[in-house]
């Protein structure tokens, strides 16, 4: 298995500011699970302070994640009725709750993630849009390694503020090894949900939700950690 060198990419410093939001509301976590792991990019560098279970819907991006974190438990499956049979004192969602469109599936997510507490436990959940914050937006940026390369160009926009979607445009330009440069189109839909909407929702699954300010370097905008004690 290849090891893949993360450090000094935007995810060190995004999980040191949400490692201290965390030890705000639980000083002792030990055990964590992340529904959604993705590449396990975050996980890289929280996983230096407690233990994390990576899960996600997609065995590519298992694949990917245990290539950077071999350390770490994977399973694959969804967030809204994955079943580890296992507490743990942390449910992370980085990056990955805007795929929920709808509430009642959201509801699902977030009732699936308190079965997945001990009672002390708490459920943090990255988002990184509320309709009270929202700005339409344009995010470029890239990476080297070796003779591969990327650059990306997003813009998120919301075509009807009436409705609980936004929609986001990807242009990717690639270089492999060989210097052949090759192009990649993408659009998502995500979900944006107001800040009485997140209470609403999460009050039902039996939490209370708290809004925690994150400030990222070099990023303007209003950005929220929530995060979710049992009730
Ligand atoms: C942007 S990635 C997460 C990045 C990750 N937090 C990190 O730090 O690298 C979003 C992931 O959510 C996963 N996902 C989407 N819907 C899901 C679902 N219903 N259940 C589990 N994972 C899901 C996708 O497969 C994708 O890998």
């Amino acid at each position: 298995m290849v090891a893949i060198d993360v450090s000094h990419t935007e995810y060190e410093e995004e999980a040191k500011l949400y490692l201290e939001i965390i030890r705000r509301y639980h000083s002792e976590v030990k055990r964590a699970v992340e529904f959604g792991s993705g590449g396990g990019s975050n996980a890289y560098y929280l996983k230096q302070h407690f233990s994390m279970t990576l899960t996600d819907l997609s065995t590519d991006m298992l694949a990917v994640s245990r290539a950077l974190n071999p350390d770490c438990e994977h399973i694959q499956g969804d967030m809204k009725n994955l079943n580890l049979e296992a507490q743990f004192d942390l449910v992370f969602i980085h990056d990955a709750i805007m795929y929920f469109t709808d509430k009642a599936d959201l509801l699902e997510v977030m009732r699936n993630a308190k079965n997945h507490l001990n009672e002390e436990g708490v459920l943090m959940i990255m988002t990184d849009h509320f309709k009270e914050t929202f700005r339409p937006e344009t995010d470029h940026g890239g990476i080297d390694q070796g003779k591969r390369g990327m650059r990306y160009l997003e813009w998120t926009y919301d075509s009807d503020p009436d409705d609980n979607v936004t929609e986001t445009e990807y242009a990717y330009i690639m270089r492999d090894e060989n210097g052949r440069i090759y192009r990649e189109y993408d659009r998502a839909e995500s979900g944006l949900f107001s800040m009485p909407e997140w209470e609403e929702m999460l009050a039902k699954a039996g939490f209370q939700a708290h809004f925690e300010r994150v400030e990222y370097t070099g990023i303007e905008g209003n950005y929220f950690a929530i995060v979710a004690t049992q009730i």
